[in-house]
């Protein structure tokens, strides 16, 4: 076998995706209190399926969501509805009945249950026996990615060429930088238009003046699986919770990790405020709904 062939064989793909789901939506209460965050509709769809279809579409092909008490709904939305596909049938509503199927027959998915939300870190350690021995990805499925090519998807294409971890970063300005995990940087040769960094150091949630720069962490990583050791060895830190900015850091001592300044903007629909940005955002582009609610918009007296 000639080297490059070696090469290719020895290739690591990412075909898991992991979306921690368990957490309690505190910031977004009282709307949570029975409700997942993840099943909050952008438009009409709700904030799950924007990540699952972004971690399709970027070639993973087996789905981990770890999800928790009250979170049913999230694997209902995923299932198969035989009666409301049966009415639709039924009624010949075929655009409606094509839409309700295309969400179950997405793919397969894997449900993991974090009994307690102790953290970010801890719910990605849920995921080690379903991931195993193989590179992944996670998404924070409140992070919402509007890009041309899916972020996650930008983000493998790093992992294929450098077979390391890779976290999505972005630039935040001012105090707000301290509601996020930072990462300490050095530019990475100008490779990918300048947007890789080699990171040197990260930490959970800085205050501003500690802050090691401006880029932020966003929900998405392609992580190795010797992140699975490290968290188990993490102890909790920001929150008292098992953090996965933390298990990331002991990743680092001993392999090189990357970050990737993605092309893209990112909704937080996590937050109230964030929420109803994308809402407006996301409806303005829909073909169907654009129009009209430009018209309504302009119509308000603001
Ligand atoms: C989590 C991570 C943080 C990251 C953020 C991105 O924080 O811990 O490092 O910057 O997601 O959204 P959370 O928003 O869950 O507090």
């Amino acid at each position: 076998m000639n080297a490059e062939l070696t090469n290719a064989a020895s290739m690591k793909k990412v075909r898991k995706a992991v979306f921690p789901a368990a957490g309690l939506g505190t910031r977004f209460l009282p709307v949570t209190k029975a409700q997942p965050k993840e099943m909050l509709p952008l438009v009409d769809k709700p904030i799950i399926q924007y990540g699952v279809e972004e971690a399709l579409a970027a070639g993973c092909d087996q789905i981990i969501i770890i999800t928790g008490r009250g979170k049913s709904a999230i694997e209902d939305h995923f299932d198969v509805s035989y009666e409301l596909e049966r009415m639709l049938e039924d009624r010949g509503k075929t655009e409606l009945l094509k839409i309700v199927r295309h969400i179950s027959d997405m793919i397969h998915l894997a449900y993991v249950r974090q009994k307690e939300a102790l953290g970010l870190g801890h719910a990605v350690l849920m995921a080690r026996e379903l991931v195993g021995d193989e590179p992944f990805a996670v998404l924070l499925a409140d992070d919402v990615v509007d890009a041309e090519v899916p972020c996650l998807k930008q983000m493998i294409d790093v992992f294929n060429e450098t077979q390391c971890s890779v976290i999505a970063t972005q630039v935040v300005e001012g105090p707000a930088i301290s509601s996020y995990g930072v990462l300490d940087v050095h530019p990475a040769d100008g490779r990918f238009d300048g947007r890789l960094f080699e990171i040197k150091n990260m930490v959970e949630k800085p205050k501003f003046a500690d802050a090691p720069s401006k880029l932020a962490i966003t929900g998405r990583y392609i992580l190795t699986p010797g992140v699975f050791e490290m968290l188990a060895q993490t102890p909790h830190g920001a929150g008292g919770e098992l953090q996965l900015t933390d298990g990331m850091k002991l990743l680092l001592q001993k392999e090189k990790m990357y970050a990737y300044v993605y092309e893209g903007k990112r909704h937080d629909t996590g937050d109230k405020l964030g929420f109803l940005k994308a809402t407006v955002e996301f409806a303005l582009k829909r073909d169907d709904l654009g129009g009209p609610f430009r018209e309504y918009l302009k119509g308000l007296k603001l």
